[in-house]
């Protein structure tokens, strides 16, 4: 077969792994052609591909972001993407396309796949809100990163004796502000799931004060909301695909604990930190079971349908499960779990 490939949306660390494990794959059991589109559907739509093969591979496995670069284009949002895009596969004979990506690019593939268009998923993003699959690729390294800056703050918010707010992505779920609150020990975590009351915050933060001197942490997902009426967030601020530009909560939810609280609040935002360098070795595994599993898929002619990870089995779920809904944190893991310990 000739397969195309492309990465698409914002990167993470594990693309490049999951890259070498499709091309492993393709070339070494089935004797493929792979064609790697650069910058997502921007390199369909404008075809704009390089050959991929075992020795242009070699070295990628440990390094963070995407060989083949990616973007957000949409070429449903572009006059003539559609048409061109399919014109590219018919002229470069493409009989599947493998788009790893997060909900906005899988969204495409389910799309172009309604079209008749041969296209298999596989999803990736630090965020983990593809519903389908446990998890995604990138988002064990981010809460990896995360945790790590966290348990910094840690010891300079207990010589302190401070409030640090360590503000974390993750767009509209809070799956890495649970995941990396969790494992480092945070007194709060604020969820976009759950709109929060920064005076029920301050009160618990003047709780654990007063039965002893306790630095706290507070982790807050850069899509967290106040519950009505509650605090003033500026507005945000719109991208070109008119998705909402997040980030800077933070400073918002420090400066008000501290007048709140008159407890020394500072606030750290990890941002991009956590989507750059080199993929932990569970992503780095992630992302080679599912190159495999979506060669295997286009042999198998499993078109429109994306490969993910359920318990410890690697099998396929069609686009259209995977896609529409975010995968928001699950009650149990926030109110069972986390409720323990977050008092
Ligand atoms: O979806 C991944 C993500 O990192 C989100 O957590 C974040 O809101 C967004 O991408 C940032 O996008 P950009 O890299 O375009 O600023």
């Amino acid at each position: 077969m000739r397969l195309g490939l492309l990465t698409g949306g914002g990167d993470c660390p594990g693309l490049n792994a999951a890259i070498r494990a499709v091309v492993r794959k393709a070339t070494v059991s089935f004797a493929d052609e792979i064609v790697g589109f650069r910058d997502g559907w921007h390199g369909v739509i404008e075809d704009d591909a390089i050959p991929l093969d075992v020795a242009r591979c070699r070295g990628i496995l440990p390094r963070g972001g995407t060989i083949l670069g990616t973007s957000r284009v949409n070429p449903f949002k572009v006059s003539g993407g559609v048409e061109r895009a399919m014109a590219t596969l018919t002229r470069r004979g493409i009989d599947g396309v493998i788009a790893i990506g997060g909900e906005g690019t899988l969204s495409v593939a389910r799309q172009l796949a309604e079209s008749g268009v041969p296209v298999v998923g596989m999803p990736k993003t630090i965020d983990n809100d593809v519903n389908g699959t446990d998890f995604t690729i990138g988002f064990d390294t981010a809460v990896h990163v995360a945790v790590e800056a966290i348990d910094r703050l840690h010891t300079t918010a207990e010589s302190h004796d401070r409030v640090m707010v360590c503000e974390v992505m993750g767009r509209h779920v809070g799956w890495i502000a649970l995941y990396s609150g969790l494992a480092a020990g945070a007194a709060i975590v604020l969820v976009p799931e759950e709109p929060f009351d920064l005076a029920v915050a301050a009160e618990r933060l003047g709780r654990r004060r007063n039965i002893g001197r306790f630095a706290s942490i507070v982790v807050v997902a850069e899509g967290a909301k106040p519950k009505a009426g509650t605090l003033e967030l500026p507005p945000p601020e719109m991208d070109e695909w008119d998705h909402e530009r997040l980030g800077g909560i933070g400073a918002v939810v420090a400066r008000e604990l501290e007048h709140l609280t008159h407890l020394e609040c500072r606030f750290t935002i990890l941002g991009h930190v956590l989507r750059g360098g080199t993929p932990t070795a569970f992503d780095r595994i992630l992302a080679t079971r599912f190159g495999i599993a979506a060669v295997e898929a286009a042999h198998d002619g499993a078109w429109g349908e994306m490969v993910g990870l359920h318990g410890a089995v690697v099998s396929r779920v069609p686009l259209s499960e995977a896609t529409g809904e975010l995968k928001v944190v699950d009650p149990g893991m926030l109110h069972g779990v986390a409720g323990i310990f977050l008092e």
